[in-house]
């Protein structure tokens, strides 16, 4: 099997076709998958997958072990109840019920991901890739947008990269849950630490050796050894660095999409924009290594 890679943006980004992931994939064209991911920053996009559940997974332990697999790591107890009912590895994104009625039970969670953030960053091992499939997209809106923080690191001066290099900040999942989740939904346990984990503020990619800012609005709730105001006013000048247009890109879902990118070295913002038109999304997420 070969693929073609069609370059998506001169910051981010590459769309693979000819690849049908449901079939059984071999090492040599895993490493292949693997080799133009990082090449192009992070960031996949297979177009008009149609892919099983069963399949979805399959196709994503090729990237490591997933969070929430027998055995693995589960994802935050709050999102437990999103996960999908058969298969824990599948976190599910979706503005739907399960019956239908607006008052049922949520197939996944609505709104997730509003933010820009890097998924699980909270846990000592945070996520290295999410991988997901678009299932049920709206007719318009539901877009991603991804930010390269590698080439927002690049971009520094070098007064500010010395700066910034013995610099560690706390990630903690009570910031997420405190902004993001309504209060009834957050399970206690989550807020009592195996959710809180200090990371470099750049961190050096496990597989290219490139170097990338590494805190995000969703988790990072302040620097070591500043005070709150210096930290504050880093943290937000960082952000309003990273995301700026000149490193960002916007996908637009075509049925069946599946994405993939790197957490290491990615923030991503899912736009809700789209009202009660369906949204429905499965994502795994592979398991990184302790950011150094
Ligand atoms: C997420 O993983 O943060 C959600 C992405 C999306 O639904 O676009």
């Amino acid at each position: 099997m070969s693929f073609t890679v069609n370059q998506i943006s001169p910051v981010l980004g590459a769309k693979i076709t000819g690849l049908d992931l449901g079939q059984e994939i071999g090492d040599n064209l895993v490493s292949e998958i693997r080799q133009t991911w990082l090449e192009a920053g992070g960031l996949l996009v297979f177009p008009e997958q149609t892919l099983t559940t069963e399949q979805h997974i399959t196709f994503s332990r090729h990237f490591g072990p997933l969070f929430g697999a027998p055995g693995e790591t589960p994802l935050q107890e709050t999102v437990s109840r999103y996960l999908h009912p058969d298969h824990p590895e599948i976190y599910r994104v979706s503005n739907q019920t399960e019956d239908g009625m607006p008052d049922g039970k949520p197939r996944g969670r609505a709104g997730a991901g509003t933010y820009w953030h890097s998924d699980v960053a909270f846990k000592k091992r945070p996520a290295a890739a999410s991988i997901l499939h678009a299932v049920t997209i709206p007719a318009t809106g539901g877009d991603t947008l991804f930010c390269n923080m590698t080439a927002a690191y690049a971009a520094l001066s070098d007064t500010m990269k010395t700066i910034l290099a013995p610099l560690r900040a706390v990630n903690d999942f009570a910031q997420t849950a405190a902004n993001q989740f309504a209060r009834p939904v957050v399970v206690e346990d989550d807020l009592k630490g195996a959710n809180r984990a200090i990371h470099p503020v750049v961190r050096t990619h496990a597989e290219t050796g490139e170097k990338s800012l590494f805190v995000n609005p969703g988790t990072t709730t302040h620097l070591e050894n500043f005070n709150s105001d210096e930290s504050a006013a880093l943290l937000d000048l960082l952000f309003r660095h990273a995301t700026k247009p000149e490193f960002c890109i916007r996908h637009s879902y075509t049925q069946g999409d599946v994405v993939m990118w790197d957490n290491r070295c990615l923030m991503h913002y899912a736009v809700n924009d789209y009202g009660d038109q369906p949204r429905y999304m499965e994502r795994t997420t592979a398991i990184g290594e302790v950011p150094e």
